[in-house]
């Protein structure tokens, strides 16, 4: 049974057939999903599709990308209240820093005081972290360090094999997406070469980041074996074992 760790069924792109593609997923292979949050309206989405169904679960949280319509003080108190609302949030996700598409200083300044807040949340609700880091490596890991008592993942990774090596000693898992499976994912590959199984998860980060036979369509977790396939043959060892071991890191972090 597959595990997709990462999803955005809130995307207008799953209007047409949200509900039937969630419904169909146990059926083909996908036991369980993790729907995290970007802002409120859709970590509300994510509680929704979370208690229709019984193999999807949520994520609370709000997105680095979404900072400049952020009012601190009473968007995380929004937060807090939404992340004690269900039993089916397993994590305060997706957070951290983008510096790819924000670029201003002030703006940087402001994802990083939302992103110490959420984890700071993370810490007093006992809940693990989903983590966006984009472009901003150093950064973030420089915050989570200050949050030692919080565990989580590195979603969608992109950091070098020292940084996830950094990152295990912490507690963090890392997780992979379709980039795995693109003819040039030298850095990404080389991190799965170096970290072991138990350390790592597989996501799909849908409907964005679909791999490689469908990449530049709609991604869905559907595609989430792509990921698995992938790992199997950089570490040389059975696709069963890839799939049953980040099933289990999954399950064992979100505490499913
Ligand atoms: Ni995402």
């Amino acid at each position: 049974m597959l595990f997709d760790t990462h999803a955005h069924y809130d995307d207008k792109r799953f209007d047409d057939d949200r509900d039937e593609l969630l419904a169909s997923m146990p059926e083909n292979g996908v036991g369980l999903i993790l729907n995290p949050g970007c802002d409120i309206e859709t970590s509300k989405k994510a509680i929704e599709y979370a208690e229709k169904y019984s193999h999807v679960y949520a994520a609370v949280g709000i997105h680095p990308e979404c900072i400049e319509e952020i009012e601190l003080d009473s968007a995380m108190s929004e937060l807090k209240t939404l992340a004690l609302s269900s039993k089916r949030i397993k994590a305060i996700g997706e957070i951290g820093l983008d510096y790819y598409w924000v670029k201003e200083p002030e703006l940087r300044a402001k994802q990083a005081e939302l992103l110490r807040r959420q984890l700071a949340l993370a810490k007093e609700l006992n809940m693990p972290v989903i983590i966006h880091d984009r472009d901003a490596h150093a950064d973030t890991l420089k915050i989570v360090e200050d949050f030692p008592e919080v565990k989580g993942v590195f979603h969608c990774y992109s950091g070098s094999t020292e940084m996830a090596k950094r990152l295990i000693s912490l507690g963090y898992l890392i997780s992979f997406t379709g980039v795995i499976t693109y003819k040039n994912a030298k850095k990404a590959v080389e991190v799965v070469e170096n970290i072991p199984l138990d350390k790592l998860m597989i996501e799909t980060d849908s409907p964005y980041m679909s791999p490689e036979p469908f990449r530049g369509k709609r991604n869905s977790s559907l595609y989430v074996y792509r990921m698995a396939e992938a790992i199997a043959n950089i570490k040389n060892i059975p696709l069963d074992e890839v799939i049953n071991q980040t099933t289990e890191n999954g399950k064992k972090l979100f505490n499913i």
